[in-house]
């Protein structure tokens, strides 16, 4: 998204980069002070990719459930019709973290809570949304946690990134899973058919399973901002730094070499009735 409009005077690009959480896992907004032009086409890309997902939520839902705030969590309240969104994560100081950006909001309702052990029986929510979770969830609580899901809610839209994309992508999802592997956290890319397999364990009827692609590759200084976000972000979680080393060289690699997201894994599922 540009804000400026010509090339003499500082352009602030604010990123909303549920993308790059799946690799940051942390929502993050990005300013960045123009320094060389940064093409706009990724930046439309990334809005087109965000409301075609969203658009899959019929609008007559009445209360959606974001598991796992962040980037979707802004989104939804742009662009949902819903008259409530609940917003759960485990994470309390995320919660604190999206209040502070984002401030309040009378649709919006966050709650420190896991998506396995919901206190709840039966709700009116009528869709859960899982924007980029699932990967960081231990892969044995899959299908728990999808079951436990089902007893709240109608319908399940699972969105998670591809692990098969251009061969810098898996080298940079590779850091990354390598990395979060250290320290005993999660973030384990699965191809459509095992997210599709675990749904259906969970009692899940599949409506639909689409890839949504991405039609322009990340900008390097978009990239650049992310990972060194991102190796901040590790140096507090107290990773090894063989994994930062690792980072900064793919850094140096990407600076001529194209980098895209891979696709986005975008899934449907109902309870059966
Ligand atoms: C990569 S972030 C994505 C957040 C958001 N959906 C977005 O689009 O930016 C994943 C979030 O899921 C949360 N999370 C992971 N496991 C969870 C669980 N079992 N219940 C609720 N939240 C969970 C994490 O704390 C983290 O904030």
């Amino acid at each position: 998204m540009l804000r400026g409009k010509n090339d003499s005077r500082d352009i602030h690009i604010r990123v909303f980069m549920v993308v790059a959480f799946q690799l940051l896992s942390i929502d993050m907004v990005v300013s960045l002070q123009k320094t060389q032009h940064v093409s706009g086409d990724y930046f439309k890309d990334f809005e087109r990719v965000q409301k075609e997902i969203l658009s899959l939520i019929p609008s007559n839902i009445k209360i959606i459930l974001d598991v796992g705030v962040g980037v979707s969590t802004k989104n939804l309240r742009k662009l949902a019709d819903a008259n409530l969104i609940v917003g759960i994560d485990t994470d309390q100081g995320n919660l604190k973290k999206f209040r502070h950006q984002h401030g309040n909001d009378a649709r919006l309702a966050l709650i420190n809570a896991d998506a396995s052990l919901l206190p709840l029986r039966s709700s009116p929510i009528g869709v859960a949304l899982l924007y980029f979770v699932l990967h960081e969830v231990n892969p044995q609580k899959h299908v728990v946690m999808l079951s436990a899901l089902k007893e709240v809610t109608q319908c399940l839209i699972v969105v998670e990134p591809s692990p098969y994309g251009c061969k810098l992508y898996e080298k940079f999802a590779k850091i990354w899973r390598e990395a979060m592997r250290s320290i005993g956290r999660f973030e384990e890319y699965q191809p459509l058919e095992y997210w599709v397999k675990v749904l259906k364990l969970a009692g899940l009827k599949i409506r639909s399973a689409k890839r949504v692609p991405w039609q322009y590759p990340v900008p390097f200084k978009v990239l650049e901002t992310i990972i060194r976000s991102t190796i901040q972000e590790w140096e507090s979680l107290g990773i090894d730094y063989q994994y930062i080393d690792m980072m900064l060289n793919f850094l140096n690699n990407a600076k001529y070499n194209v980098f895209k997201w891979s696709d986005l894994i975008v899934i449907i599922a109902d309870k059966e009735k």
